[in-house]
């Protein structure tokens, strides 16, 4: 048994979690850092520069070094890692190794970057793996056992769908819409309809009690307070769910066609297996109200969700690293899945 530590990291655009095998997931956090931007310097990360920002304790900027699924911002990325593996694992001796999930679909640059900063943040050593093999593994996926399972994370940055079969991704697409996406989507049109700017929590709110994939809220209404753009005042609102559906309509669509299209161009031999399996939903679109029924009335397959869907990635790359000396032993495509 190796005496190094090993620790996994789900960074998402939204939340980043870690997950250590002695003890499970141990944290779960906003992917954000304060930076006092005067004298260049990462004051808080996580939940303390949420708290920070609303206690307006200095003149702050607060940046999410993650955009749209990826990194846009390695220096602020690497400050959060250096958090995580400072400050989590500071009472081992040796520095940890790193299994990290990343987005499907990157280049071998691109994934040279995300190991790179994992190793400037204090890691002696990085394995990748891409998010929807994580998330499949979270949601008990055996690649060793099995064949075709379709597998559809809707993040905050982004919507992955992805075919594996036996480990392997055979098809894959993903597009940016996730779910701050959605959120800036309700941010700007009731801007527009309504003259009224709500805050993020508001919005997120908004999204969870009438955001349905199926229009099935159409008819309920909450009662919202922003800031009228004239007065400059605070105004209450009630929004209509058929408002928000009208706003997001479009972007479901792209989510639901982008599942079908993967499915048309899987090869056939794969599809019994699919249908066996059910399609794998995950992530924090996977709450998303109806989003299941959309799924499955879409493609005629069962949908599977567990019950923490924002946990699967994470939960996943545990259960890598747990089979790591298994899956290596068994199966000699093994660098296929975890890079
Ligand atoms: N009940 C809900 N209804 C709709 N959206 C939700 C709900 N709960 C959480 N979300 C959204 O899920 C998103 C976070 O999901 P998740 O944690 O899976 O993303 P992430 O892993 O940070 O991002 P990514 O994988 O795209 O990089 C947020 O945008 C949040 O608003
Ligand atoms: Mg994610």
């Amino acid at each position: 048994m190796s005496i190094r530590k090993i620790i996994g990291i789900d960074l998402g655009t939204t939340n980043t979690r870690v997950y250590d095998p002695d003890k499970g997931v141990v944290l779960n956090m906003p992917t954000v850092v304060a930076v006092n931007p005067s004298q260049r310097r990462v004051v808080a990360v996580g939940e303390d520069a949420i708290k920070a920002l609303k206690q307006n304790e200095e003149d702050l900027d607060i940046i999410f070094p993650l955009s749209q699924g990826t990194i846009n911002d390695f220096n602020l990325a690497q400050a959060l890692l250096e958090y995580i593996i400072e400050d989590y694992v500071k009472w081992k001796i040796i520095k940890p190794s790193v299994f990290l999930s990343i987005p499907c679909g990157l280049t071998d640059v691109e994934k040279r970057a995300y190991k790179q900063v994992t190793i400037a943040s204090g890691a002696v050593d990085v394995k990748t793996i891409e998010q929807p093999l994580a998330t499949a593994f979270g949601l008990g996926y055996d690649p060793l056992s099995k064949g075709g399972v379709l597998v559809v994370n809707i993040g905050g940055g982004a919507a992955e769908v992805a075919i594996l079969s036996y480990g392997k991704l055979v098809r894959f697409d993903s597009t940016k819409i996730g779910g701050l996406f959605f959120n800036n989507q309700i941010i700007r049109s009731i801007k527009k309809d309504y003259n009224i700017l709500l805050s993020s929590d508001t919005v997120e709110n908004i999204k969870r009690d009438l955001l349905s994939a199926t229009n099935s809220k159409s008819n309920e209404k909450l009662s919202v307070t922003g800031i009228n753009l004239r007065t400059l005042l605070p105004e209450e609102n009630s929004i209509s769910g058929f408002d928000i559906f009208s706003y997001m309509r479009y972007e479901i669509d792209r989510i639901i066609n982008m599942i079908t299209n993967i499915i048309w161009q899987t090869p056939p031999e794969l599809i019994p297996d699919i249908v066996e399996n059910g399609i794998m939903l995950s992530g924090g679109g996977a709450i998303i109200n109806n989003m299941s029924d959309r799924i499955k009335l879409a493609t005629g397959i069962d949908v599977k969700i567990s019950k923490e869907p924002l946990l699967d990635a994470i939960s996943g790359i545990g259960i890598a690293i747990k089979n790591w000396d298994n899956y290596r032993i068994n199966d000699s495509s093994k660098k296929e899945w975890v890079l």
